[in-house]
């Protein structure tokens, strides 16, 4: 069946439940047969709605479940190593606080303007950093994840390329990697510079070339300037709903993310980078009620500039969805991701950060059939 019908299908579908939806217009045509190219499923932090987010198993599961990447958050260890973690801060997503012999390491620190109290990477060698085990961000949320508490390190940047190489061989497709330099300012500041050694980690592992699967992302903008002058393969300009990238508030640059998705604004990023990672409100915003409203302009502005678009995060439970597709009150029952997953392919996306992969690829299953 043709992705365009399909596509109507699944909004017509929509309609029913009452979630706004918008015209199959703004899909792109990128085959010669003018069928739309299949959108990307992008394991977030792996597969962080099944186990404790950035740890080899949930990156693992993510793969197995059919993402076609899998996404580590990169911060750095006090000798230069690249691991993975969502932030510097480790006390949410380790056991470190109950780490006796790392008490005194507990300190407050400045992060991109705000004052954080914890446990930092930057303080641990990897050495030390391998004692810790991974936690459950979200118990309250993800009470079930918690099982696996204590049973996971904190896995290395060229643990998780090991990683990926080897499930590529045994799964008989290439499972890509999607590094995020995580608040790259900050560790140039304290003389951990990130680029260079995500550079050197792709340029051994050769995947610093044309055609490898990976993408490189940042909420930053000079960093990825300078990224696009050193790597070959595609850079993701990642944006959040409001404020500005933190490497222009530290230089004085007034300019927002909302300026950087203008059309005019767009059109720059595209001379450095090959997509956007938008907040998934960017795309298709709430109203007032908080229910799925009319799609932006951002897909179609996006495509005109050349940009591919690749909005976060996607998650089942009813904490993380738009009020007309939740099931109940109780946000950690799952509600109606398909619901939302549909709108978003409706809207022309070119890929989706998940914590539910294998939710996504049966979505992505249901409106786009191989053909
Ligand atoms: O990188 C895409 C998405 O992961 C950005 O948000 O905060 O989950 O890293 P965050
Ligand atoms: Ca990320």
């Amino acid at each position: 069946m043709p992705a365009t019908r399909t596509i109507g299908v699944a909004v017509s579908a929509l309609a029913l439940l009452g979630v706004a939806t918008m015209s199959t217009a703004s899909a792109t045509p990128e085959h010669g047969d003018g069928h739309r190219a299949a959108p990307l499923v992008l394991g977030h932090r792996g597969a962080s709605g099944y186990r404790p987010e950035h740890t080899l198993a949930s990156y693992e599961l993510a793969a197995r479940m059919g993402a076609d990447y899998i996404e580590p958050d990169l911060v750095s260890t006090k000798d230069g190593v690249l691991v993975a973690r969502h932030e510097p801060e480790i006390g949410g997503t380790t056991d470190v606080a109950k780490r006796p012999e790392f008490a005194a390491r507990k300190a407050t620190k400045v992060l991109d303007g705000v004052s954080v109290t914890g446990w930092w990477t930057e303080d641990f060698t990897l050495a030390e950093l391998k004692t810790l085990r991974a936690v459950e961000r979200i118990p309250d949320v993800r009470q079930r994840n918690t099982i696996y508490n204590g049973r996971f390190q904190v896995p290395t940047f060229q643990e998780v390329i090991d990683l990926s190489k080897r499930l590529s061989r045994e799964l008989g497709r290439e499972v890509g990697i999607y590094p995020e330099t995580k608040h790259p300012t900050y560790f140039r500041k304290i003389g951990l510079d990130l680029n260079p050694k995500v550079v050197e980690a792709l340029e051994r592992n050769g995947l610093n070339r044309r055609g490898a699967k990976v993408f490189v992302q940042s909420f930053e903008v000079g960093n990825l300037v300078e990224l696009s002058r050193k790597l070959r393969v595609p850079l993701i300009q990642l944006t959040s709903a409001s404020g500005a990238p933190y490497d222009f508030v530290a230089s004085g640059d007034k300019r927002t993310y909302a300026d950087l998705l203008t059309p005019a604004g767009l059109r720059g990023v595209a001379k450095y980078a090959y997509g956007i990672g938008p907040a998934k409100d960017q795309v298709i915003p709430r109203d007032a009620a908080g229910n799925l409203a009319q799609p932006t302009a951002l897909v179609g502005d996006a495509h005109a500039a050349g940009l591919k678009v690749h909005p976060y995060t996607f998650r089942a439970e009813n904490a993380f969805l738009p009020a007309n597709l939740r099931s109940s009150a109780v946000p950690a029952e799952y509600g109606d991701l398909f619901g939302e997953l549909s709108a978003f392919w409706a809207a022309g996306v070119d890929g989706v950060f998940s914590d539910n992969p294998d939710i996504a690829v049966a979505s992505r299953a249901e409106t786009f059939p191989r053909r």
